[in-house]
């Protein structure tokens, strides 16, 4: 298996002639060495680059690097001689793709998101959110087939997270939302193209106990950065967990509650306070997979700023969208089936707001006023005394 610089035909030790590599090719200088040092393959415009002004193929430069795609490895499997390899075999038709809606921060199209990718520049996100159909065999009102083969699957997996990553800004976050079972493929695939950060487990029942299985209790969250690290990381800190009733903790922090940071707890990757959406009052979709918008919330701050651009292929309710709107990010949005859920929850845009409020009301302090007050009454210890 060969490094980066291998495979483009460049030698680690001439710093000179990578400086020039980087010029010609515009890209970061560290960014080359990164690719270099920690064997990752670069998104599909800097492999469209290094075609076009070096003249060696992406397929070549997978091949000497020894990463492949589903599609790669069933063209070795199925042609006699890799000479015959097809470049277009990633082509994408881009004509379908309509401008539905817009607002004061975002665009919603409506469409297949891999024709609106595929017109999107190189790195224009700072942060993508992903929560795809699971390939449940599940009847969307869009008529996508659900249940594909595993290899179909993956394979269609692997072409939106490449228009992701390379629509990903360098900085930016991934996060790829899915059930375990499909998020250990996604990893393996992303592990050699991104920075992995966190596996996050969102404790949330998803289906019914299951004879001679261990009953699924948590969503996979992935979290992974475009280069060496994240342009903005701040997580929220949580509040102590109290009793409903009497206020008291309900875990024992050894003796050292005193000593507990007063803006809170520091967020861990087990998430154990995501609501599912099924009350109709908060849903905005019938029989949808909605997602919390408490989730996407903390996404959003933890990732990125004001006025940064975020980016979700697959609208379903628009839960990022909203989200996105009411914390003063930019969005671009798409979904393939109807979108009046959408449009019509951003008419009612005040329901989600308080909501998002409520739960921001809680965060980075130990004990909401409320609680703090609760335990002054019952004489209970806070961050004051
Ligand atoms: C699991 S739902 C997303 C739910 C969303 N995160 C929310 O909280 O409301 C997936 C959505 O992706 C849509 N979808 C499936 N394939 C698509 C494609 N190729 N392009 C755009 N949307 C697609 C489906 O119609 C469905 O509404």
């Amino acid at each position: 298996m060969k490094s980066f610089y291998e495979a483009i035909g460049i030698l680690n030790k001439n710093k000179k002639e990578k400086e020039q590599i980087s010029i010609l090719l515009e890209i970061p200088f560290e960014m080359l060495e990164y690719y270099n040092n920690n064997h990752i393959l670069p998104d599909s415009g800097v492999l469209n680059r290094i075609e076009q002004k070096i003249g060696i193929s992406k397929f070549d430069i997978m091949l000497k690097m020894g990463i492949y795609t589903q599609k790669l490895k069933e063209c070795l499997s199925n042609k006699s001689s890799i000479l015959s390899l097809d470049n277009n075999i990633d082509l994408i038709n881009n004509t379908n793709v309509e401008l539905a809606f817009k607002t004061n921060f975002g665009k919603l199209y409506h469409g297949d998101c891999l024709d609106l990718l595929s017109t999107l520049e190189n790195e224009s996100f700072d942060l993508i959110f992903a929560d795809p159909p699971f390939n449940l065999n599940k009847l969307y009102p869009s008529n996508i087939n659900d249940n594909l083969k595993k290899s179909e699957y993956l394979e269609w997996c692997e072409k939106w997270l490449d228009e992701c990553i390379r629509t990903l800004k360098i900085g930016g976050s991934l996060f790829i939302w899915n059930l375990p079972k499909w998020n250990t493929y996604l990893s393996l695939y992303l592990n050699e193209r991104l920075t992995f950060r966190h596996w996050i487990s969102v404790d949330i029942k998803y289906s019914l106990p299951i004879k001679g299985r261990l009953y699924p209790s948590h969503y996979s969250l992935l979290y992974y950065v475009k280069g060496e690290k994240p342009k903005t990381f701040k997580p929220d800190r949580l509040p102590m967990e109290v009793c409903g009733k009497c206020f008291n903790e309900i875990k024992d922090y050894g003796g050292y509650k005193n000593k507990m940071n007063p803006l809170g707890i520091s967020l861990t990757d087990v998430w154990y306070d995501i609501p599912p959406v099924r009350h109709p009052k908060y849903k905005a979709r019938k029989d949808a997979n909605e997602l919390s918008v408490k989730l996407l919330d903390r996404i959003i701050e933890m990732s990125t700023d004001v006025g940064d651009t975020i980016f979700d292929p697959f609208g379903g309710a628009g839960t990022t969208y909203i989200t996105a709107e009411i914390k003063q990010r930019k969005w671009i949005g798409i979904e393939i089936g109807p979108l009046d859920d959408i449009i019509n929850r951003f008419k009612n845009i005040q329901t989600d707001r308080n909501l998002i409020l409520k739960y921001r009301n809680n965060y980075n302090h130990l004990f909401s006023p409320t609680v703090e007050k609760k335990r002054i009454e019952n004489h209970l210890w806070t961050c004051k005394k």
